[in-house]
């Protein structure tokens, strides 16, 4: 342990031994870690103190931005990757699993319970989609009673809640329940791609690093089922133009699912529609809890 005075060399050792009487083991645990990888940073980066005075702005004005409803600070950690590396390091699941991805700031809880097969679309805006599949255990059996939440973006990349007065409240959200088969399937319409909130310090910083703050269109999904695990992820539109850059490094290759506009008129038919629309099928594979 450093007992010494501080001096450049010894800078974070001086600083985890003053937190030797923390009274919480993984307090100082996390603190020491922050301390020796920030010191080593600061130590290679050797800032100016226009520089620090800089970055000390930036996170002043992140809290400054952040409100009852927008969080600067994790859109801050979406952007890093942190977000998506917290995800991955609580949602290591068995082979075969489906995939988790970030929940994102636009989930709300009281959305309504519908009928399977139900439109959310409410505004009758966009081309239309039946999107279907299956809920599965690991060894492939149909999961019943498994709680589906869904919400999407509408055509022109915006959730309800960012348009409200605009847009009908819950348009573009439903929660749907299984039967003994597994099966679930729903109306809405072919999602946009969207920017994440950029007018503040994050989508400045975007902006500086030379990035764009799009997200491939995709749709979420919260699926919950006794004696599974929780699993939040989105399917994503594999031609979208930003498949490949996601601002928020949520895509990944096990979770795209085709948007395949669909015309002939028996298929149009049997799926209940009038004119062509985009069949989205994807199954997910729940972990036992
Ligand atoms: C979203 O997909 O809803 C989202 C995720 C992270 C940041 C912003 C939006
Ligand atoms: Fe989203």
């Amino acid at each position: 342990m450093e007992s010494g005075y501080f001096t450049e060399e010894s800078s974070a050792d001086v600083v985890i031994a003053r937190n030797s009487n923390a009274k919480d083991a993984r307090l100082s645990q996390v603190i020491a870690v922050l301390v020796r990888h920030l010191h080593a940073a600061v130590k290679e980066i050797e800032p100016t103190t226009e520089e620090w005075l800089t970055a000390v702005k930036f996170l002043t004005d992140t809290g400054h931005t952040c409100t009852d409803w927008r969080q600067e600070f994790i859109l801050l950690s979406d952007v890093l990757g942190v977000s998506m590396l917290v995800d991955a390091i609580n949602n290591r699941r068995p082979n075969g699993a489906s995939e988790s991805t970030v929940l994102g700031p636009f989930h709300i809880a009281d959305a309504p319970e519908l009928p399977m097969g139900a439109d959310i679309c409410l505004d009758a805006k966009g081309e239309p989609m039946l999107v279907r599949g299956r809920i599965l255990d690991t060894a492939g059996n149909p999961i019943a009673s498994a709680k589906i939440d869904v919400w999407q973006a509408n055509d022109e990349g915006f959730y309800d809640v960012q348009q409200k007065g605009i847009q009908p409240d819950f348009n573009l959200r439903g929660v749907f329940r299984t039967g003994p088969d597994g099966c679930y399937w729903f109306r809405g319409v072919k999602p946009k791609y969207y920017p994440i909130p950029d007018d503040g310090p994050v989508g400045k910083l975007l902006g500086a690093l030379g990035r764009h703050p799009y997200r491939p269109a995709h749709l979420h999904y919260m699926i919950d089922a006794p004696g599974f695990q929780s699993l939040v992820t989105h399917i994503f539109d594999p031609d979208d133009p930003y498949i490949t850059s996601d601002a928020v490094f949520g895509v990944k290759a096990s979770l795209m699912a085709k948007f395949n506009w669909t015309t002939a008129d028996k298929t149009i038919a049997e799926a209940g529609f009038s004119s062509p629309f985009h069949l989205v099928e994807h199954d997910f594979v729940l972990a036992p809890a």
